[in-house]
């Protein structure tokens, strides 16, 4: 059984996607959702399908080893960070080299790096009148948004679409690619 690990910072559809995606795997199982804010709503998401859920302040991830031993603990294979707006530190990075991934709203290389998430990255490439977005899926290192790309997907953008209407698309790309995507990695 490989045992994975969700990092999330908030609302967590793509937590709850990924969930769903494995319950009844017999390969693959969603062994604990760990948080970075006290209330993120991405616990109750995992608490509703029976996942536990904890959560780390700034002092536990960088000046401690308090979630690595967490994640040995729970014999924890692979990270996958589902909306985690925080840099992996480096003792998460050393013992799960390779072993990690992230998503991101928009298509990297492009609309990445420190302060790129969420509807940052939406309002940035409305307001550039770009005509195409999408999700990039890739491996996490030491810097921001910066991993091998393993896969993009697109989707189109009119002068109309807002932040949000952006927003909506990339969700349904995320929906669409994530949870599968992690599934053919892990094999
Ligand atoms: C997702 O759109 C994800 O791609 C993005 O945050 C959102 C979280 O939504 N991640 C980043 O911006 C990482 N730099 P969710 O909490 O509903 O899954």
């Amino acid at each position: 059984m490989t045992r994975l690990a969700l990092f999330a910072s908030g609302n967590g559809t793509n937590v709850q996607q990924i969930a769903e995606y494995f319950i009844g795997n017999p390969n693959v199982k969603v062994e604990i959702v760990i948080l970075n804010k006290k209330n993120a709503f991405a616990g109750e998401r995992a608490a509703r399908l029976g996942i536990d859920s904890v959560y780390f302040n700034r002092n536990d991830f960088y000046q401690s080893d308090n979630v690595l031993n967490c994640l040995i603990e729970r014999r924890i294979d692979y990270i996958i960070l589902a909306g985690f707006l925080w840099l992996v530190p480096d003792n998460l990075l050393t013992h799960f080299e390779s072993k990690i991934l992230n998503i991101h709203p928009a298509l990297l290389p492009a609309y990445g790096g420190k302060g790129m998430y969420g509807h940052y990255v939406h309002e940035a490439v409305v307001a550039n009148g770009e005509r195409i977005s999408g999700i990039s899926i890739h491996l996490v290192n030491k810097e921001y948004d910066k991993g091998r790309i393993l896969f993009q997907a697109t989707c189109p953008l009119s002068a109309e679409d807002t932040p949000d209407d952006l927003a909506a698309k990339v969700h349904l790309l995320e929906k669409a690619y994530f949870p599968s995507l992690i599934a053919a990695w892990l094999r």
